[in-house]
């Protein structure tokens, strides 16, 4: 994949850990500029210091904050002119169960989830339509945007079926106006990162629960530079990427 994205700017948010630090690993290796977001700075800066060179850029952004997601956007035009590539990837989910969870855990998932990324969105499609660049957003979604994985999980499966409509429905904007922009949904099954500490709140939670060989970040990084690197005749809309049940 070595230099096919090179020329490109990529904005990757959640970029401080698991699918989306492999994915902009994996987008640098392919040549693009990378604008790196989270809201934790230090992990943002270690992983520019890792990658290297004048193509990153690293902004703290907290998804639930407009005017920071607006910064975001301005950062990498004055950066690297604009972006080509966002990669919608900055979640979480919580254990919250429907007949008693705290609203707070509710509103954060929304609005990360759902409304972060339709901001984000938002402002891309914007920054290539002023460019006129044949971009492409990539929403990464969830196998819970197909099915409900569990008692536990109907808000995080809400707003990852929230992704999946958005994903089409952008779609459909953009070909009523003949855009060469393009939208991708990647919908992973389990990933090995900090996701399952953060839905149950137990530091190493993943770790314990390794019956399993479950997918690895980069698997999904991969699917993604994958994605970026089609024919530009060529939309893949949802791809469901799972683990076998080969054990550990
Ligand atoms: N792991 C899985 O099994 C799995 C399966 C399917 C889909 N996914 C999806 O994959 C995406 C990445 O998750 P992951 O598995 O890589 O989990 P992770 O290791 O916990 O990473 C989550 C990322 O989201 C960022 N984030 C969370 N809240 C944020 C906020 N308010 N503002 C900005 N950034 C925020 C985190 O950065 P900061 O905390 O530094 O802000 C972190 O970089 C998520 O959308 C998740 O739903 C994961």
């Amino acid at each position: 994949m070595a230099g096919l994205l090179a020329g490109k700017s990529a904005v990757v948010t959640g970029a401080s850990s698991g699918i989306g630090s492999e994915t902009a690993r994996a987008l640098a290796a392919a040549g693009a500029a990378v604008t790196l977001a989270a809201r934790r700075a230090d992990r943002l800066t270690r992983l520019a210091a890792e990658l290297g060179g004048e193509q990153v850029a690293v902004q703290p952004t907290d998804m639930r904050r407009e005017e920071d997601i607006r910064r975001l956007f301005a950062i990498a035009r004055e950066r690297f002119g604009g972006v080509d590539i966002l990669v919608n990837n900055a979640g979480l989910g919580r254990a919250a169960p429907l007949g008693s969870a705290p609203t707070e855990l509710w509103r954060e998932m929304l609005e990360v989830n759902v409304l972060g990324l339709a901001i984000a969105t938002r402002e891309a499609i914007q920054d290539m339509e002023r460019r006129g660049a044949a971009g492409h957003v990539v929403h990464v979604a969830s196998m819970a945007a197909h099915r409900v994985p569990g008692p536990e999980s109907g808000m995080y499966a809400a707003t990852k079926f929230a992704v999946r409509a958005l994903t089409e429905a952008l779609r459909q904007e953009l070909r009523a106006r003949k855009s060469p922009i393009r939208v991708t949904a990647v919908s992973p099954g389990h990933v090995f990162t900090e996701f399952a500490d953060v839905f149950t709140g137990t530091p190493g939670a993943q770790a314990l629960d390794s019956r399993f060989k479950i997918l690895e970040p980069r698997d999904v990084a991969e699917a993604i530079v994958w994605v970026l690197t089609r024919p530009p005749h060529m939309e893949v809309h949802d791809l469901l990427v799972r683990p076998t049940a080969q054990k550990n």
